[in-house]
């Protein structure tokens, strides 16, 4: 069954609530999206595989934990998840990045796969899946799903703020993922927004509506 990770940190939190403010603009917003993922992706490395490894400091040559050659994967989904890439990147700077970018067909109402780039070796690495609003689920849900055809060694799914709506979407369909949030919000409203949320992030990230 998949696990839900609410971040508790008081730094988290407090970036979080900055966020929120209206009167925050894209500059700062995206400077805290960035420090959030960081200290996020703190959390969700937390069980990379470690391997004895010998180093010869300047008094004596002893073993010490090193992590284990783990091959990672980062994919925002576009465009929003973007606002999250770097700050990832700053704690697993070898990790590669994969893209993917999903629309709704306005009369079919089916998600479909617009981009999807993933590092060439994806069968060999464990991705980390971020967007920061998991609000019906539906995208994540679908990105999760074109993700899989590609058999990565495993996902995980790292969002800022996310709704019960879109949490119970994922772990419905993809039991088999994890989910952190910085973030677990009331609910959604009649316009599938986030409650009380942070408005659209992707707007409030590059200053566009
Ligand atoms: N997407 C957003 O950017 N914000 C929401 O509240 C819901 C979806």
């Amino acid at each position: 069954m998949s696990e839900l990770h609410v971040m508790d940190h008081p730094l988290i939190r407090h970036k979080v609530a900055i966020m929120r403010d209206k009167n925050t603009g894209p500059k700062e917003f995206r400077e805290l999206a960035d420090e959030v993922a960081t200290l996020m992706a703190y959390e969700v490395t937390r069980d990379l595989p470690l391997e004895d490894v010998e180093i010869e400091t300047p008094i004596t040559k002893a073993k010490f934990k090193m992590i284990a050659g783990k091959k990672m994967g980062i994919v925002p989904i576009l465009r929003a998840g973007l606002g999250m890439l770097d700050g990832v990147l700053k704690l697993i700077p070898a990790a590669r990045v994969g893209h993917i970018g999903l629309y709704r067909d306005p009369e079919t109402l089916e998600a479909v796969e617009y981009y999807c780039k993933l590092p060439t070796d994806v069968e060999e690495r464990d991705l980390l899946v971020v967007d920061p609003m998991l609000a019906t689920g539906n995208t994540a849900m679908e990105a999760i799903k074109f993700i899989k055809e590609r058999n990565p060694r495993s996902i995980k799914f790292m969002a800022l703020v996310a709704a019960p709506e879109g949490i119970k979407k994922i772990q419905d369909a993809h039991p088999d993922i994890d989910i952190w949030t910085a973030a677990l919000d009331e609910k959604l409203n009649d316009h599938a927004y986030i409650v009380p949320g942070l408005g659209d992030a992707g707007d409030r990230l590059y200053g566009t509506k």
